[in-house]
């Protein structure tokens, strides 16, 4: 099958893609008979009314439309979580976890059941605040299909590649990217490698865009060339299939009786995205001293308040560190907002050890945190030659929020009972004297 994108228009990027020829109709969004008998539909991410430049939608044309199911049943998935998250109180500890273990042998876990709720914020039916997830599996999903009312899924893959089939066709990330998956798209994960585990972060709130510039000027940092979106791809087939629905706060699943991936061409700006952590454009000092770490901002979702993010997605990447005179490492701080990290790959400058791949750690609203004793020690008398971090992927998901750990997150053996005293070790240098 010959997928073709045909054009990409220069104003609000508007995607077209047709899997088979002239499947796409030419000049309206709803001629009277579409081509090859297709149902238009449109999807629409933002109120009809947006502002243009916010204004997200696409149109698919399809074999079925997206109404045909059958009755939703609600299904239980207990570690699956969803705001507002006020089950258990949220202690204003920093909190660190251990990687989440992937699935048992002879255990089937697809990327949905594999979803395990860290810690979240704000209200899914609201729209605003987010979820942080972390999923593990080893099945790939075949016959079972699922959407998110609830917000938008920005996936972090940590091992394993995933193959995503959407609507709009087929993404695979490994490592080292992310995949973007829209609020209300309907898709299926299939898992390459045969095992995969990774973050989620899904976004209630309004869909990540590119931050601004500003001084930086016209290019830095996440470049929109780079971000990918999918080819029209199609699935003509029937059978005894699920469709899973996360609407309220809460996992749904209704019989379908055809597969609903069966969009055979479209054009919108609504769409799956992935993008490829390693073409960032990192910005940093070539003097002395720190840019504030949104310097490293990839995607931020606005919140009401200018400048003000419901969650930034913001990487740690390799990077040469060349400041004078300056103590290198992240510093001491306390931060208004509050900061989920994870860690892809390799470890974390501000940290010796007990951040591993796979893991995570929050430091909420107002909570110090910083360079462990063993960093700073060996922070404060290093050689300031040139120097470049390698093999290293952090990431922060860091929201206006508090972020409420789940209950689960609070008792799960994960937890790291003794992360506080990664800075216990901290020397009194103090004497009264310069
Ligand atoms: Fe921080």
């Amino acid at each position: 099958m010959e997928n073709t994108f045909l054009y990409q228009s220069g104003f609000c990027n508007d995607f077209a893609s047709e899997a088979l020829p002239g499947a796409l109709p030419a000049t309206q969004n709803s001629p009277q008979k579409a081509p090859y008998g297709l149902y238009a539909e449109q999807l629409s991410g933002t109120a009809f009314t947006a502002p243009r430049a916010h204004n997200r939608r696409s149109w698919l044309y399809r074999i079925r439309p997206g109404a045909m199911h059958h009755a939703f049943e609600k299904v239980s998935q207990p570690l699956l979580a969803s705001g507002p998250f006020t089950q258990v109180d949220t202690p204003p500890d920093q909190l660190r976890w251990n990687p989440l273990p992937m699935p048992a042998d002879g255990q089937a876990v697809d990327f949905i059941d594999g979803i395990v709720t860290f810690a979240g914020n704000g209200d899914a039916a609201a729209q605003a605040g987010m979820a942080i997830h972390l999923y593990a599996a080893n099945r790939s999903m075949h016959d079972r299909f699922f959407y998110d009312a609830d917000g938008e899924l920005l996936i972090v893959p940590q091992l394993g590649r995933l193959l995503a089939r959407t609507e709009l066709g087929v993404l695979e990330v490994k490592p080292g990217e992310i995949v973007v998956i829209p609020r209300g798209m309907r898709f299926r994960i299939e898992l390459p490698d045969g095992s995969a585990r990774g973050y989620i972060c899904e976004n209630y709130g309004a869909a990540f865009q590119l931050p601004e510039l500003g001084p930086i000027g016209s290019n830095g940092l996440a470049n929109a060339r780079d971000f990918q979106a999918p080819v029209a791809a199609y699935e003509n087939r029937e059978g005894e299939f699920q469709l899973l629905a996360k609407f309220g706060g809460k996992l749904w699943t209704a019989r379908i009786g055809h597969s609903p991936l069966d969009v055979v061409a479209w054009h919108g700006n609504y769409v799956p995205y992935k993008y490829d952590l390693s073409l960032f454009n990192t910005i940093n000092t070539v003097s002395f001293d720190h840019p504030d770490p949104s310097i490293f901002t990839v995607l931020t979702s606005p919140s009401d308040t200018h400048g003000t993010a419901n969650v930034d997605f913001v990487i740690f990447p390799p990077r040469w560190m060349v400041a004078e005179h300056t103590f290198r490492p992240p510093w001491f701080h306390r931060n208004v907002m509050s900061e989920y990290m994870g860690l892809i790959l390799g470890a974390y400058d501000a940290k010796a050890d007990g951040f591993t791949p796979g893991g995570g750690s929050l430091h909420n609203c107002m909570s110090g945190h910083g360079p462990d004793a063993a960093t700073f020690d060996k922070a404060s008398s290093a050689t300031l030659a040139p120097h470049r971090i390698d093999n290293t992927m952090a990431f922060m998901f860091e929201s206006r929020y508090v972020i409420h750990p789940t209950p689960y997150a609070l008792a799960t053996p994960l937890l790291q009972k003794d992360y506080l005293q990664c800075w216990h070790g901290l020397q009194k240098h103090f004497n009264g004297q310069p």
